[in-house]
């Protein structure tokens, strides 16, 4: 009796030590096998993926409209309504649609634009003119995202280290246009109708016509990279993300709004007003003090932004 008890006992406990085994084998596999199946339905192959974020699916849902204008767009006349009245537009839609009709004579009819998949991670640096970017040494985190998009005419020479080398696209508008190289993407926010026939000109005869800042008359860029922002995007960033406030939201934070739909992961910086509310820049001491954030809603475009970051939607760089 005594030995078969023995024996019982010593089955159990090698059942119980292959039992255990088998378990610690599987929960090893099992976490394998489920982070293989997690990554492949993932949409991206970073860490965590714009592309499944809560609060950007939700302002998604509430009227996403595509952010670049392409051959095949068509303008609703209540966006059109919204846009003309930004900077004064007196034209009509009729005349809108025929100068897009050309500048898709001349430029790419769609924006070159990479899909997320899951096998990429696409990073993106959105780069705003703040002061706080002085003595940051952000330049190499800068530079070490694959997408790097600067705006106006933001100089980089002379502040490398605070603001990196590398730019992959630039944001302007006509009066705040440079010259890019022939890698560069040059992103136009038009604001008007002029400056849709600024950028058809710029690249062939020459534009001579006025605007509230001088103009340049011709522009240095590679035309098959050009881009332009579809006025109902714009529409859509100061309904949907600022809640109407201000008159039209600023180009930095059109362009903010614009990495979160075009990259995996978004990081910011150079965003936020000095000590007395002005939007200072990193490269000159501002002319005119009273400036604040002129006619965009600075305040609650920062606000926005601290509210992606707190939510893990963006990485922000706060500056000095
Ligand atoms: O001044 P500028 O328009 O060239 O700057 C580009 C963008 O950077 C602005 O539209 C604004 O969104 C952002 N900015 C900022 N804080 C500053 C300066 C600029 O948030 N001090």
């Amino acid at each position: 009796m005594y030995s078969f008890i023995r024996t019982f006992k010593l089955k159990l406990l090698i059942y119980l030590l292959a039992l255990t085994a088998l378990a610690v084998f599987l929960k090893s596999d099992f976490t394998d096998w489920l982070q293989l199946q997690l990554q492949s339905q993932s949409l991206c192959a970073c860490e965590k993926c714009l592309s499944e974020d809560n609060l950007l699916a939700l302002h998604r849902l509430r009227g996403l409209e595509e952010p670049f204008l392409s051959v095949n767009t068509t303008l609703s006349e209540d966006a059109f309504n919204w846009w003309k009245l930004i900077q004064g537009e007196q034209r009509d839609f009729f005349y809108y649609r025929a100068t897009v009709q050309k500048l898709f004579e001349l430029f790419p009819p769609v924006a070159d634009l990479k899909k997320p998949s899951s096998d990429s991670c696409r990073t993106c640096a959105v780069v705003g003119n703040s002061v706080n970017l002085k003595g940051t040494h952000y330049g190499p985190l800068i530079d070490f995202q694959d997408v790097v998009m600067r705006m106006n005419a933001a100089p980089i020479k002379g502040y490398e280290s605070d603001v990196g080398t590398k730019t992959t696209h630039r944001v302007m508008y006509p009066e705040s246009a440079v010259d890019l190289d022939h890698s560069t993407h040059l992103v136009l926010f038009p604001f008007k109708i002029q400056d849709l026939e600024w950028l058809i000109k710029a690249f062939t005869t020459g534009f001579f016509g006025r605007s509230y800042a001088p103009l340049k008359t011709k522009i240095k860029a590679n035309r098959d990279l050009v881009m332009v922002i579809n006025p109902a995007f714009m529409k859509y960033v100061h309904q949907i993300w600022l809640e109407n406030k201000g008159d039209y939201p600023s180009t930095g934070f059109m362009a903010l709004i614009l990495a979160l739909q075009i990259c995996d992961e978004v990081h910011v910086f150079g965003y936020g007003a000095d000590d007395d509310g002005n939007w200072s820049h990193y490269f000159e001491i501002l002319p005119i003090k009273q400036f604040k954030t002129g006619p965009h809603p600075g305040q609650h475009e920062y606000a926005v932004i601290q509210q992606l970051a707190k939510n893990g939607t963006v990485t922000f760089y706060k500056g000095r």
